[in-house]
């Protein structure tokens, strides 16, 4: 089997999860967090649960410093977004979250993680290092651009609501009583989670900016893990709170 081969096949079983992840999505909300179920198996602490289940995004590393074409200039730039992505996820929103006194996530939901973000990372690292094609010739194409643009915005729209979330607590851990407040600002004044928006168009515009097919899974998982639970948070929220904003919408501004 060649590369090409190997790697449109990949596609597809990453397309297939999503679309399984999807179907799962609308029985069940994934156990973490303000959905937090202790029944539905063992649990870790949540801030470790986050480290657990993004940690094999490092395995980019290993994956694209064996490809051909490593050392230029577009795909290092890319690999350079990759890294900012995950320096997040992986370590500045772990270690700066602020959580509930005895907050747990379910090893099944980190498990996950250990599917899909390897599985994310050997695509991206092949499609960068190896099947992409990505010569300097691409920093002339507008479709990069557009992309790279994209991704700064929903980049900024993921750290700026993950930003205002944490000050609505007053220290590392709160108790779980008081745990929740109404986020006001940037894009919580149209929607009730701007960051998962974030996210979406984040990928929407690396998949646009390297052109790279299975950049189609992390967004069909984005979807399917996002949209059912931006819309379980948004109902969560008026039950919880009558004054919650009733014109703010669940992730999409004026539609959903
Ligand atoms: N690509 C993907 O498939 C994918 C999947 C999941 C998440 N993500 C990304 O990961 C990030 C975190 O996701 P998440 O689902 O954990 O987001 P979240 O439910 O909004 O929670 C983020 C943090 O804010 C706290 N928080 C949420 N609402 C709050 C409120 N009203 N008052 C006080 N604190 C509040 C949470 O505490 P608690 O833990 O106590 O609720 C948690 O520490 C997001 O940027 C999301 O886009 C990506």
């Amino acid at each position: 089997m060649t590369t090409e081969e190997l790697y449109s096949t990949v596609v597809l079983v990453g397309l297939a999860i999503a679309a399984v992840t999807a179907l799962f999505g609308l029985f069940v909300t994934t156990p973490y967090g303000r959905f937090e179920n202790k029944r539905l198996g063992p649990t870790v602490p949540t801030r470790l649960g986050w480290v657990l289940m993004e940690a094999p995004a490092l395995t980019f590393y290993a994956f694209y410093l064996g490809t051909p074409h490593a050392f230029e200039p577009v795909p290092l730039l890319f690999a350079g977004i990759w890294t900012l992505h995950y320096a997040n996820r992986l370590v500045a929103f772990p270690l700066l979250m602020r959580t509930r006194e005895g907050s747990r996530m379910s090893v099944s939901v980190f498990a996950s993680g250990w599917v899909g973000v390897p599985l994310h990372a050997w695509l991206y690292a092949t499609w960068l290092g190896e099947l992409g094609g990505l010569d300097a010739s691409w920093l002339s194409s507008p479709r990069l651009w557009f992309g790279l643009g994209l991704y700064g915005l929903g980049y900024g729209l993921i750290l700026h609501p993950e930003h205002v979330l944490r000050q609505l607590r007053a220290s590392r851990t709160v108790a779980d009583d008081d745990g929740y407040k109404i986020p006001y600002g940037g894009g919580f004044r149209w929607v009730s989670s701007p960051h998962y928006l974030g996210e979406i168009l984040a990928w929407t515009g690396l998949m646009a900016a390297t052109g790279c097919p299975g950049g189609l899974f992390i967004w069909a998982i984005t979807l399917a893990n996002l949209v059912p639970r931006a819309v379980a948070t948004h109902r969560w929220y008026y039950r919880h709170f009558e004054d919650y904003p009733r014109r703010r919408k669940a992730l999409i501004p004026f539609l959903l």
